[in-house]
């Protein structure tokens, strides 16, 4: 039998004793220099083994993604060497192992250096985002059978058909079961290639993640993969999986992280996945690199639809070898997660290049040898570039709304959006109101021009979160701000949009807090409430403002448009006898005007609409501008208590309340506090979020700046979290990971806000 030893704990680092993943340095969240990021360290590791479990075996050394190369030796002699971040590297060192008497050991030293080597992609050219340096993902020992399955892979198609590929050691008898999720078998076939047939399989779907498990026996030998039986179609008329057109709506991941850079376990991988989920996106994109396993084994059970591409910004290099292993990055990431019914579509092309014919027909021309089953997509962001793929995948930075695949493309073909807004309207969680509501509306302009639109199959957002970057991009201070989530996946307001179109859950996000000193003279402004509510009903203290619905006269193809409210007085205006739509709009400009202009101009610029309002009103004129000054004064006396209800089929089912002398609390949100250590193959990451809200409105704070204090102890430490951290724009987040069984605990302090604790409980 095939055993898998984890290699995670215990390696030796510059004189210390670390854990993988690892990150070669620990960088500050911004303001940092690139040579921190990308520098150099060397890792140290003996294994001991019985010599009976090598007896008859083979000892496969596996590294899951090393950034960006190494080179590995065994007891001081060259092993082999990675080149390249993304791709898992496998080494048999069984002749390494030393034997004696009952014992074999192996000292291993794996020298990493994540210097931007112009030979390896990305590197070669500037580039918008950094690679991390380390052996940033899990590590293990496999012993396997003299005689062993090199490599398996199981795809399903709707039919029920299940497509087995493998490469055995040699030749010889192998078959392969097919369970179902009940772990009952459905299948057998007495093959190492070819199919097998199942009736009436269950279906993998978006949002429907059911898997099936492949297990191939091969002598002594057993490997399993999971998989999905599932038809999914990019065609010129849209997207279609199982016979069924989706719109497909999204985001771009970087998989970085502030502090620790790449170095996240399974744990968070699949948190990125979930939160991908509760936001009602069904496809991602991983931008732009072979993502984790464990990020694509929880799409595949979430249902989340994927486009995994390789390496690379930009630049292609004319050096061979720089070719040579793009091509190798497409080969190696196609045998790698071919099994994953998530994916859709393959990358073929290095993100936003020029054509280039002869590379692009190569890489194509690998994914449909190495996988007929999908379409290939590639990146670009100029439009009538040569398509040698089967989905012309393109980036549209059209400063507002989206080009039409007519003017984009030389001919009909599938078409998806994979990129847009970021760089167009950089947003930070602490920019002003109007900056952010800017930002989302814009965002919302585009997803409305998808779904208009038949022949765009999706679109997928520039990004999921803030990333760090080279200092050429970015807001200068390492940090390109165009996350639908802060750096620590804490929402931003564009978010709301998003969740609002698809989540089962009640979505009310709002884009102010109400308060008119934040505005140029004073002036409100639009307000947007991103709901996925049939109306939003408004209540100023005992007031009612009225009821306000979604903008679907601006926004008529999207699911939830937002609610745009463009002046809070119309009730109050209706009860004086001004209830046209078009008079209240000119009040509300003259109000306005008023105090963007305050001068005696302006009333004789007005003089004539003041006075055909005041007849209606049936008001003298100054009676009447008495009024108008009351009514448009939204917070009399003391600031009034605003709430926000969203209305569902005639039930209230969110609301948000804003009261400017609530107290602020800060809320900790946990991502979990129970872990079990043998469900990992190494230690687990929590994060834990903070936000700081307003009671009885979930909004984060975007103007709250304030620091605090996090101690951790027993089973749980601290993660590339300093004890003393700040909280930007109302959001921040403490990562802990486990460090032994038993209870643990978080305290978190500072003077304004006393001290919480959370609990937590490892088991083994
Ligand atoms: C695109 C690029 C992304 C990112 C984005 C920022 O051109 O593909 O990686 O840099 O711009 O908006």
């Amino acid at each position: 039998m095939r055993r898998i030893i984890p290699l995670n704990s215990d390696w030796a680092f510059n004189g210390a004793k670390v854990q993988l993943p690892h990150s070669l340095s620990e960088i500050p969240g911004n303001w940092f220099k690139v040579s921190d990021a990308a520098s150099s360290g060397s890792y140290r590791k003996t294994i001991m083994l019985q010599s009976s479990d090598i007896e008859g075996r083979r000892a496969l050394l596996r590294f899951e993604g090393i950034g960006s190369q190494a080179r590995i030796s065994c007891n001081g002699e060259p092993a082999g060497q990675v080149f390249g971040a993304y791709t898992p590297a496998v080494l048999d060192i069984t002749d390494f192992l030393s034997r004696k008497g009952d014992y074999a050991s192996v000292t291993l030293q794996v020298d990493v250096s994540a210097d931007e080597d112009p030979l390896i992609p990305p590197y070669g050219f500037k580039m918008d985002y950094l690679v991390f340096g380390g052996i940033y993902r899990e590590a293990s020992l496999i012993l396997v059978p003299e005689h062993y399955i090199k490599r398996f892979s199981a795809f399903g198609t709707a039919d029920g058909t299940v497509f087995i590929e493998s490469e055995l050691s040699e030749n010889g008898p192998s078959s392969v079961h097919i369970l179902n999720k009940e772990g009952e078998e459905v299948g057998f076939g007495q093959i190492s290639e070819g199919t097998i047939h199942i009736d009436n399989p269950e279906l993998w779907d978006i949002f429907h993640g059911v898997l099936y498990t492949a297990v191939m026996e091969f002598g002594e030998d057993t490997v399993s993969v999971r998989f999905g039986f599932r038809d999914a179609q990019f065609r010129a008329d849209g997207f279609f999986i199982n016979g069924r057109k989706v719109k497909l709506l999204g985001a771009d991941r970087h998989q970085s992280y502030p502090i620790e850079g790449y170095a996240m376990p399974e744990s968070m991988q699949r948190l990125d996945a979930d939160l991908i989920r509760r936001t009602g996106l069904n496809i991602v994109r991983t931008s732009h690199y072979m993502q984790d396993p464990a990020f694509l084994d929880r799409c595949d059970e979430l249902g989340i639809l994927v486009f995994e591409e390789i390496p690379g910004w930009q630049h292609i290099s004319q050096d061979k070898l720089w070719r040579d292993r793009t091509e190798e990055n497409v080969r190696t990431m196609i045998q790698r997660d071919k099994s994953h019914p998530s994916i859709v579509l393959w990358g073929v092309r290095i993100n936003e290049s020029a054509d280039d014919d002869e590379l692009y027909r190569s890489t194509n021309s690998i994914a449909h040898g190495l996988d007929p089953h999908r379409q290939t997509g590639g990146v670009r962001c100029f439009e009538k570039s040569h398509l040698l793929e089967d989905v012309y995948t393109f980036n549209d930075f059209s400063n507002q709304g989206l080009r039409s695949p007519k003017q984009v493309c030389t001919r009909k073909c599938p078409y998806l959006v994979t990129e847009y807004c970021g760089h167009m309207f950089s947003t930070k969680s602490y920019d002003d109101e109007e900056h952010r509501l800017s930002w989302a509306l814009r965002h919302a302009r585009i997803v409305n021009d998808m779904y208009a639109d038949d022949s765009i199959s999706g679109c997928i957002a520039w990004c999921l979160f803030d990333y760090n970057t080279h200092d050429n991009f970015g807001s200068g201070d390492m940090v390109c701000y165009h996350g639908l989530c802060d750096a620590d996946r804490i929402p931003k307001l564009a978010w709301y949009l998003y969740a609002s179109q698809n989540s089962s859950e009640p979505i009310l996000g709002l884009s102010s807090f109400m308060d008119e000193g934040d505005h140029p003279a004073n002036t409100l402004g639009k307000v947007a409430v991103f709901t996925n509510a049939d109306f939003v009903r408004i209540h100023l203290n005992d007031e009612e403002i009225g009821d306000f619905y979604p903008a679907s006269d601006i926004y008529p193809a999207l699911p939830h448009p937002p609610v745009i409210i463009e002046s809070f007085i119309a009730k109050r205006l209706a009860r004086i006898g001004i209830s046209s739509k078009s008079d209240q709009t000119l009040v509300q400009k003259m109000i306005d005007d008023a105090k963007k202009e305050p001068s005696s101009a302006l009333l004789r610029r007005y003089a004539l609409p003041i006075l055909r309002l005041s007849q209606i009103a049936r008001m003298k004129i100054p009676a009447f501008i008495k009024k108008i000054q009351e009514i448009q004064d939204l917070a009399p006396k003391a600031k009034g208590i605003w709430r926000f209800e969203g209305v569902k089929n005639g039930k209230t089912v969110s609301v948000q309340i804003i009261d400017p002398n609530g107290p602020i609390v800060l809320q900790a949100t946990p991502s979990q506090t129970e872990f079990r250590l043998s469900d990992c193959p190494t230690y687990q990451v929590c994060q834990v979020q903070l936000t700081a809200l307003k009671d009885g409105c979930s909004m984060r704070l975007p103007y709250f700046f304030d620091s605090i204090e996090v101690h951790a102890s027993g089973s749980m430490e601290l993660y590339g979290t300093a004890r003393v951290l700040t909280i930007v724009g109302g959001g921040a987040a403490v990562y802990l990971r486990t460090r032994g069984v038993g209870s643990g605990q978080l305290s978190i302090s500072s003077k304004r806000f006393g001290e919480q604790t959370i609990d937590f409980n490892v088991t083994r």
